[in-house]
This record gives C-alpha cells, structure tokens and sequence, in this order.
C-alpha cells in the first residue's frame, strides 16, 4: 500500500511483542563500561569543592572525571550560549551533573555516583516565576514584543474591558524509553555512537566538539525511540558526549541510561509559563485591543528556551483575529531544570492564554464562549483560490541532475509572494490564506451536537447540587515550519536492489509517531510498488548528512518530499533506459501496480532494474527538500515564519464532584485537519495521543519544587500521568476532508504537535463546570494543571466560602 492509505506502523508487530530494540537492547562487547552522573544536591551556589575518595573506592569503579578532566569542549547545549557538561565552579539546580563515574556495571556505577561529597556555599534559589520577577532574575535575552495595530490607544477606547491572569505548569515528557546512549571507540580515533535522539546530527557535533574530532570521524544512528515528544531534541546530548568521552578514554564501549527518577530530576520539561492580559471588546466579546505579557520559566540554561517563547507569542492569537495587540515576552532564568522542547514547543502555552481570555470575556458577557470565539475567528479563505508557486523555484523543482537538487549548492533564498489584500493577518504581519477554521467549527458543532447539549448540561445541572457537568469547544490553528527558516531542510537516501527491493534512508529519526512507515509510502507510490518492498533503515549521520531534529511536526513534511525526490530521480533514470530501450517515448513508459507499462509491453519492477543494472545505470540517489516561501525576522516579529497552518477542534465534556474536585472527562468529538492524510490510521493515533497528553497537561500532570528546589514529583508514584482509564469514555474522532493548499507531500499536513493543543478544551470545559457553581457572578479563573484542588478550591470561591480564596 502506498501514500494515502491506513497502513499500521511499520514496528508496530515489535512494539507490542517487545522485540522492537532500543538502544539500550543493543547487544554490548563483554568489556563494556557503564556511566553515572554524580549530582548536585543543591539548586545554586558556588562549588568549592568535591570529595571523590569514596566514589573512586567503591566497587566496580574505574575512572571518575569531574570537568577538569574533560579532554576539551566542556559543553552540551544546543544553543549558542554554552552549557557545561560537568559543573565547574557554580551549580545552578538540583540534579546538575557534578561528576562522572565509570564502572564495570550499571548499578556499581550508580551506587558510587552517590558516595561523592561536594562542598557547595549555597544562595537562595530562585524557582518560579514570581521568585525570579521579585527578585529581579536575569533574562535570557531582552524581552521581545510582537505588535500590530495599537493596543495602547485601543484599550481605553474599548466598550468594555478586563484583566486577569493564568498561571500554566510545566509538563515531563515521561517518554516509556528514558533516556540512553553507547558509544562504541573506532580503530583510527573515530567514535560511533547510538542514542535515542531525535537529534543525530546534533549528537554528532557535540561528541566531534568534545572529542576535538572532525565531524566526519564521529557516525551516530538511531534506530528508534520509545517516544521523544521534544524530551530528545536537546537533552541525549549529556548521555552521548559522556559516553563518547568515555569510550575513547577507557577503549572500550561505554554506556549509560538515566533511571526514571534521575531521568526526572535531571532533564528539562515543558516550560511553566504566566500570562497576564488586559482586553478591551463589546458587547458581542469581539476582541477590539489586547496587551498580553507571557512570562516564561527557563530553568537555568539557555537550551531551545528563545524559539520556544517565540513559539508561544506566534500563538497568542491562536485563531482569533487580533486588530490591536501587542504580545510581550519575558525569558525567565531560574534554578530549576532547564525547560526544554515539548510537543507544540511554546505554541500551547501561548494557546492556552487566548482561550483563556476568551472565556473570561464570554463569562463577562454570560454569553457562549463558543459564541464569543466565532466573532473573533479569522474569516475563512476562499477554499478553492490555489497557492500562488513559489517565487523562486525549490530544489525539487529544479529540472536536471542530483548536483541541481542542492546538494551541493547553496539554498536558494525564499521570496515572500504578495499577499491578496483582503486577507487578515497574525500580530506578525502574515496573512492568514489557507483558514477553514469557521467551517471545520460549525462542522464539529453540528456532528458533537454542541448547543443541545450546552443547554441539557445546564438545566442538568441547575437540579445537580453535588456533580455538575462543562463543555466547551476549542479551535487550534498551528503554524508549520521551524522558526529558525534554515532549518527547513531534509535530505534521503535511496537504493534500488537488483532484485527489486527498495532500501530508503532518510534525516528523520522514528519515535513511534509512524514517520518511516510515512515516508516508505512515498517512496512505494513513486515506484508503484507494495509497501513491504520498503525497507526503511536505522537513522544515519553517515547516510544523510546535516540533519535538522525531527520536530516542529515537520519530519514527513520535509523527508517525505526528500524522499520523493530521490525516488523520482530513480524512477526519471529507469524511464529514461526503458524509452531508450524498447524504442518508445517516455511518456510511454508508465509505473502501475501490475508492472511497469513500457509501449505496449508490461514489465515486472524486478525484471525492469535488472535491465538497467545490467545496462549499468545507477540505482541509487539521494533527495533533498527546503520549504519554500518562509521567511521570518524574530526580533523585528514579520515576516512568514511559517509555510502554512494546520487546523483542528475539539468538544470536550467533563464532570466534577464539588465535594472532592475530582473530574473526569466523559466525551470528546474531535475534527482535525491532515490536509489529504498520508496514512488515515497513523493520523488519527496521532491525535487521540495529543489530545490524551495534552489534557493530561492540562488537568492531572503537576510538578512540585520544594522550597530548596528538589523536584518533589520525581517518579510515577507522585507524577500523574492519564492512563488508560482517563481516556474519554466516549472518543470520537474524525479527520477534515481537504487537501494542503501548499504544494506539501502529496497535499498532506502535519499531525505530530497540533494535536495536542486539542486538550485546551478539556480545561476550558471545566472552566464551564465550575462556573455552573455559585450565582455565575464569579470567573473560575482555574490554573492549569486544574487538579482536584484546583478545582475545589475554584469552587469553593464560586460558593463564596472563606476558605475558596487563593
Ligand atoms: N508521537 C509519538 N508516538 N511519540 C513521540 O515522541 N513526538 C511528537 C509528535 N508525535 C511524538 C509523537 C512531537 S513533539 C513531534 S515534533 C512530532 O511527533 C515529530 O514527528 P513528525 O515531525 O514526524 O510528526
Ligand atoms: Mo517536537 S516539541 O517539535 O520535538
């Protein structure tokens, strides 16, 4: 089966009989060395000094290293602002690795990574955001704005106008697989190393940078990865520098896995985030001005923090049409982990904060939030005005041989077209094209049978004294692309066997979110051949160089274009050979699933590529793809960041016990946008995994600090994530029937990160239980995550008692 079709996941038969391998599965030399970081058990102050006798004395140890016996970079960060491996002479959190221990086993190095001693004159840290604003923290950089129209002279004008803010906690990854890495010492002072990354071509700089090796002695592969969800853009990078460090000092392989709780304590979550506002709207709650200011909690490093906040800005607006707004963002640094990438990078946080005012205003006016978020939608495109080509043709455009398809030249630079003059723009400046937001909206309202069961819940629950029931409906609107315009790039890999098999690389790496699978039905469309005729390999900086993460939910977006292109140079080879051949032209020769229609002769696959093997024409290329028409100025907020937007909703149906706070989601109904879906199955497990973690966020995942900075919640015991009995009891999900109006992967959209912002409905549907509390004169105003007591409390203040107040 080929592009289009619900193929299951190409692993799918190894995941659930556990013989899928994962890097920590991968068969080791007896001789290997295992790895522990010694941490800090202080969240900051100055380190004057580390006792490691017992740590080099205990059993099994061979080698400990603090930062001084680093051999040369001390650095891991994925930014340009370094972040050191091993702490020099301050820590900045609880958990920083401090030292390294090398040992003959994992649990020897783990015992010994205990007994060390460090000496640490400690200052008192600063955790949250309020700690860092009242303390006056340092910031990453100077806070950025986003603006359009004027705000400040439209507010007062407003008919009406309110404030409020909304504090949104940080989320762990909680990927299954925790983090892992080997690395393996090569004969001439190579190094290759396999980790579970969703960043090879990263790990490969950093290891080449702490080695003092070119990039070309330093291979990494990553067969898979037992989820990434953005834990594994940055954060493998301490594992596979340790281990390579390692495996060269030692000669032997050397390898290291994080235990849940270390894996906890160590590495970056999702950001925390407050955001203040002050909206002005009439009567209708059609936004009229907004000023919004998002404070972002960093954690200690610089890490992928400033594209994150930028994310979350270029989603203040979500799907609301904002005349005049101005979006201001502060990078908080705080002694905590450093907050890292996490599905929607930024983009929900940003999200959440106009959903929020928009029910705060819908509340204002007793009105139908959904009612409010109509009046505010970007009005619909026309559906059927084709995307204008790009200005300047992309590499797989280019007529002619692979050196033209970019490999070796320059990317070409993107030219921004000239927008149709009535179209509304983003409070960056970009024109809003491709909206289907109204349609998919009153859609889904008609299918969930939105305004019947708004009104059946209300009157239900105005006889309900103990249990009352919300819904809400919520719109997501997602830009695709990375941020950082040069990162739109991917490159593949393909060979054609003489006996007809099809053995296909490309830069994006597997985390169970099906992107081989993807890509392999790209490559069986162009070849017409069935999908088991694919073989896709372990992801290879030797095989495709130059790699960006596969994030920004671009992976089959950009290595499936790569991929056709390589195909298509394939299959242009092998038409070319047959027209020449069997004297026809080669409008002749055809790629069906019977064979190959050469004139009026039908050849097998097979038999064609020994044909041409045996006439010696290559049959093997590479592909490479950059997105067209993206550009962006950060610090100036214009410009098109992003190449299109991927659209979706949901109606979330909760109810919550007033006595207890607890809640539970009982339906949801759900439409979303995969523009002409590469793999309908694939999709949809998409979305019902976004929607499930991002309500999870939302509702039940809550991270505790103690007052000194230890992660309290460090471990499945207190960090509660939703399991299979938080799933709604009633989940219906179905896909939007469009296509891409951008020229992408057979007019397919992105899935990976929009779906999760789906999840905003469950809040907001509990928003709506909870004014259902009290005489409706107060706002819930819930946090998030809104746990039990969150929701207790709220009610608590709905009902006026005392003890309802924060
Ligand atoms: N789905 C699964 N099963 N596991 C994951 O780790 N990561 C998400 C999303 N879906 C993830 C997932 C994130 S954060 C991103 S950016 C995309 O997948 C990355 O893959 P894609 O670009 O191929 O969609
Ligand atoms: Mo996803 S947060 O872009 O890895």
């Amino acid at each position: 089966m080929s592009a289009g079709k619900p193929s299951p996941h190409d692993s799918a038969a190894l995941h659930v009989t556990g013989r899928a391998r994962y890097t920590d599965d991968v068969p080791l030399p007896a001789d290997t060395v295992h790895l522990c970081f010694g941490l800090s058990p202080e969240a900051r102050g100055r380190l004057n000094g580390l006792d490691l006798a017992a740590v080099r004395a205990a059993p099994g140890v061979i080698d400990v290293l603090t930062a001084a016996d680093l051999p040369f970079a001390n650095d891991v960060s994925p930014a340009p602002a370094p972040e050191p491996l091993l702490a020099t002479d301050r820590v900045h959190f609880v958990g920083q690795p401090l030292f390294l221990v090398i040992a003959d086993s994992h649990l020897a190095a783990r015992r010994a990574a205990r007994l060390g001693t460090p000496e640490i004159s400690e200052d008192p840290p600063i955790l949250t955001i309020e700690d860092a604003l009242e303390r006056g923290a340092p910031e990453l950089e100077p806070p950025l704005t986003f603006a359009q129209g004027d705000a400040e002279a439209a507010l007062p004008r407003a008919p009406r106008r309110l404030q409020g803010s909304i504090h949104i906690g940080g989320q762990e990854h909680f990927y299954l697989e925790g983090q892992a890495a080997l690395a393996m010492p090569g004969d001439a002072g190579d190094v290759t190393v396999h980790c579970s990354t969703q960043h090879p071509s990263e790990i490969q700089h950093k290891v080449a940078g702490a080695l003092g090796l070119p990039y070309a002695l330093v291979r990494v592969e990553t067969r898979r990865m037992g989820g990434g969800f953005g834990g594994k853009e940055s954060q493998g990078n301490a594992l596979a520098v340790a281990c390579a460090i390692a495996a060269i000092r030692t000669g032997r392989p050397a390898r290291m896995r994080y235990d849940r709780d270390d894996d906890m304590v160590i590495t970056g979550k999702r950001h925390d985030f407050r955001i203040d506002y002050d909206v002005g709207y009439d009567d209708a709650g059609r936004i009229a001005a907004l000023d919004v200011v998002q404070y972002c909690r960093c954690g200690w490093s610089q890490d992928l923090s400033l594209p994150v906040a930028d994310r979350a800005m270029l989603h203040a607006d979500n799907a609301y049409h904002l005349p005049h707004v101005r979006i201001r963002s502060h990078r908080l640094v705080t002694n905590t982990q450093s907050a890292t990438a996490f599905r929607g990078f930024g983009g929900p946080q940003g999200m959440v904060g106009i959903e929020r005012i928009v029910d705060h205003v819908a509340h204002a006016l007793g009105r139908d939030p959904l009612k409010v978020r109509r009046a505010n939608y970007y009005r619909d495109s026309d559906a059927d005005a084709p995307a204008p080509e790009a200005d300047t043709p992309t590499p797989t455009d280019l007529p002619g041989d692979e050196a033209s398809r970019g490999m070796t030249g320059a990317v070409p630079e993107p030219a921004v077209h000239t927008p149709a003059t009535d179209l509304q723009t983003t409070p960056y400046h970009m024109p809003v094209e491709d909206c289907i937001i109204n349609a998919l909206t009153d859609r889904l309202a008609e299918t969930s049978d939105y305004v019947a069961r708004r009104a059946a819940i209300e009157a239900a629950n105005a006889g309900s004294p103990v249990l009352k029931r919300g819904i809400a409906l919520t719109p997501v609107k997602f830009g695709i692309s990375f941020t950082l315009t040069h990162l739109n790039q991917a490159g593949a890999l393909v060979h054609v066997y003489t006996d007809g098999s099809i053995h296909l690389n490309h830069g994006g790496t597997e985390m169970g979110q099906g992107l081989n699978t993807k890509v392999a039905q790209v490559a069986a469309r162009v070849f017409e051949q069935p999908l088991e005729a694919v073989r896709i390999t372990a992801t290879d900086t030797g095989k495709v160089p130059n790699t960006s993460a596969t994030a920004a939910s671009s992976g089959s977006d950009l290595n499936g274009m790569a991929c056709k292109a390589a195909c298509e140079t394939i299959r242009q080879r092998l038409v070319a050979f047959a027209a020449e051949r069997w004297q026809t032209e080669a409008a002749r020769v055809r790629f069906t699933p019977e064979g190959v229609e050469i004139g009026d002769e039908v050849l097998s696959f097979k038999d064609l590529v020994q044909a041409a093997y045996m006439a010696r024409v290559s049959l093997s290329a590479t592909g490479f793809y950059a997105t067209p028409k993206v550009v962006w100025d950060r610090r100036a907020g214009k410009g098109r960041p992003f190449y299109y937007f991927a659209y979706g909703a949901a109606v979330t149906e909760v109810a919550i016990d007033t006595l207890t706070g607890e809640n539970r989601i009982l339906r949801t109904d759900i439409l979303h946008d995969c523009g002409a879906s590469l793999n309908p199955a694939i999709d949809i497990g998409q979305i019902e995994g976004g929607y499930v973690q991002g309500a999870g966020w939302l509702t039940m995942e809550e991270l505790v600090w103690t007052p000194d900075g230890r992660l309290a919640t460090h471990a499945p015991s207190t960090y509660k994530i939703p399991a299979c009995a938080d799933r709604p009891r009633a989940f219906n999900v179905a896909l939007w029937d469009g296509e891409n109006r951008e020229r992408t992967i057979y007019r397919s959209k992105a899935v990976g990160e929009p779906p999760l912002m789906l999840g905003i409905s469950a809040l907001m549907a509990l928003s709506h239980a909870v004014s259902q509390c009290g005489d409706g004169s107060v706002y819930p105003a819930l946090d998030a995550p809104a746990t039990p007591e969150r929701i207790l409390r709220a009610v608590d203040r709905m009902r006026g008692e005392p003890w309802g107040a924060e």
